[in-house]
């Protein structure tokens, strides 16, 4: 089928996405072992001295033990996508060098201006912390109006007042915005009075946001979902007039040298790199972490300053990469384009082949994602927007749906073992309020290198829900390591589906 091309070898949309650096391979083998649910047992009792923690951890379980059943919490859910990448195989991961490593972005030097004392304000300012994502393991966060001043050695954010004020409170704060990380956490004081104030060596007109590198960032989905998004929420509103206080940039400092573009179109100003920024810093107001409020979407009441949503962020994203496409093909005689992605290591197709004939076969100009180690996010992005769909196996690869002009399809393909609710959660929603048709395929057991592996009369092919009662740790290495051979029969609706939306636009 001459139709079928091969994405060429510069064009990776997926697999260097997908690794993360194995310098926190590590720490996080640590907090696998730490964080490990498998002890606790369903019927354990609800007896007093269980550590609060297991008990925690006991509950999550037990929800999404039923997730079959739609009623899993979102709660559930985030406990359930940190577990997920505590579980990658250190083997599949692998260090990716980026173009221009090297760069910094971080500013090298300021101009000390040592004299000038921030306006005083005549009121005290104030501290408003936002604690809705404690009950989900999500950081919360504060912002700090007023006489704001910062100290990178500290790790501290301090609200000074004007006048005396009624009481000395603190918070510790994850810069970080998905919990069980360890992020050095972010003091934030409420002084009581001036005198105790550190003077300011640098004083800045407007605003920052600071925020922290770590966690499962260098991971695709988790860039966008726990950064990118969180962070434009955070500084749309001030149109570039912001600094990034950022700390924690040892953990993988070419985060900032890959999404360099983004970070510019969100602040016209160099980073400043917390762990190493010897001043004071006085601002008069700044945004201590990042919040989550649902994975890889906006919730557009809950943005500050004023209603914002995904479709703004892909937006967003078409303009600073200057992706030429905001809505898919309409030309006649035009077929529309589908893209493949290609994985590498669990959850790959056996027949990526087939598939691509199947759905030249449907109407579609296909092709497969090809990894590529050296790739730049801004080439990667104008790749997919030269596409109409984007399928895939559940995982983070299905982030470059974010790069679809919208119109456009995502076709998430899910692993056999009743994980729907899990997986939708991760994208459903955000394709959607993206702009993007979302369409699911369930992977039947007879697709399912499982199958092959374990026989019918295994429990992870018989009943799916023992395996999810029995803890996350067997999800993960059942459901989350099966390889798929799609059957094109049964995936040919679900193409066609694809298709008809797109030409009935
Ligand atoms: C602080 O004191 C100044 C003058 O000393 C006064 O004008 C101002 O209203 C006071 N502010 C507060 C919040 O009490
Ligand atoms: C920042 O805080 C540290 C620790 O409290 C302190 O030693 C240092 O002097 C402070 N830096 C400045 C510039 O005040
Ligand atoms: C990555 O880029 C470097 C330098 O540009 C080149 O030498 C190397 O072959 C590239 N690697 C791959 C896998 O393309
Ligand atoms: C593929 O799916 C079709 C339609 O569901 C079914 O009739 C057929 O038996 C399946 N083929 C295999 C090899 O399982």
């Amino acid at each position: 089928s001459p139709a079928i091309q091969p994405v060429h070898n510069s064009t990776n949309a997926n697999q260097a996405q997908l690794q993360t650096s194995s310098v926190t391979q590590h720490s996080r083998r640590k907090q696998q072992e730490a964080m490990s649910c498998a002890p606790v047992r369903v019927n354990a009792g609800f007896a007093a001295g269980v550590l609060f923690a297991l008990l925690v951890c006991f509950i999550l379980q037990q929800e999404v033990a039923i997730s079959g059943l739609s009623v899993a919490t979102t709660a559930a859910v985030a406990q359930w996508i940190t577990l997920k990448q505590l579980s990658r195989d250190p083997a599949a991961m692998q260090v990716i060098k980026a173009p221009g490593e090297s760069e910094t972005l971080v500013a090298s030097d300021v101009q000390r201006t040592p004299d000038i004392e921030p306006i005083q304000g005549s009121d005290n300012g104030k501290v408003v912390c936002n604690t809705e994502g404690r009950s989900r393991d999500w950081s919360e966060t504060c912002e700090v109006d007023g006489d704001v001043r910062t100290n990178g050695t500290a790790l501290s954010v301090t609200l000074v007042p004007a006048n005396r004020s009624s009481e000395r409170r603190e918070w510790m704060i994850s810069p970080y915005p998905r919990g069980g990380q360890s992020l050095r956490s972010v003091t934030v004081t409420q002084l009581q009075d001036r005198s105790a104030a550190p003077p300011c060596t640098v004083t800045h007109t407007m605003p920052a946001v600071l925020f922290g590198i770590g966690g499962y960032v260098g991971n695709y989905w988790h860039d966008y979902t726990d950064m990118l998004v969180p962070l434009f929420v955070a500084s749309r509103r001030y149109h570039g007039e912001v600094t990034f206080l950022v700390s924690n940039i040892q953990h993988l400092p070419r985060w900032l040298v890959k999404y360099k573009a983004l970070l510019h179109g969100l602040s016209k100003y160099e980073v400043v790199d917390m762990d190493r920024d010897a001043y004071v810093r006085c601002f008069p107001r700044v945004t201590v972490g990042l919040h989550l409020d649902k994975e890889l979407t906006i919730v557009p009441e809950k943005v500050p300053g004023g209603p914002l949503t995904m479709a703004d962020f892909t937006r967003f994203v078409r303009e600073t990469y200057a992706l030429p496409r905001g809505a898919p093909t309409r030309e006649p005689g035009k077929k529309p384009r589908l893209l493949l992605i290609h994985r590498g290591d669990f959850r790959r197709f056996l027949n990526e082949q087939e598939i691509l004939q199947a759905a030249e076969v449907a109407g579609f100009e296909a092709a497969l994602s090809e990894p590529r180690v050296n790739g730049s996010e801004v080439e990667q992005a104008r790749l997919v927007n030269s596409f109409d769909v984007v399928l895939g196996m559940h995982g983070a690869g299905l982030t470059n749906a974010v790069h679809l002009p919208p119109g456009g399809v995502l076709i998430q393909v899910v692993p056999y073992g009743k994980m729907e609710y899990l997986a939708r959660a991760e994208f459903s929603e955000g394709a959607t309020d993206m702009g993007l048709k979302y369409l699911d395929y369930s992977m039947s057991a007879e697709e399912s290198s499982l199958m092959e592996k374990l026989g019918p009369e295994h429990p992870a092919i018989k009943d799916p829900e023992s395996i999810h009662r029995s803890g996350w740790e067997n999800m993960f290495e059942l459901y989350l390591k099966q390889n798929a051979r799609i059957n094109t029969t049964r995936f040919a609706p679900t193409l066609v589906q694809a298709f008809d939306h797109l030409r009935q636009q």
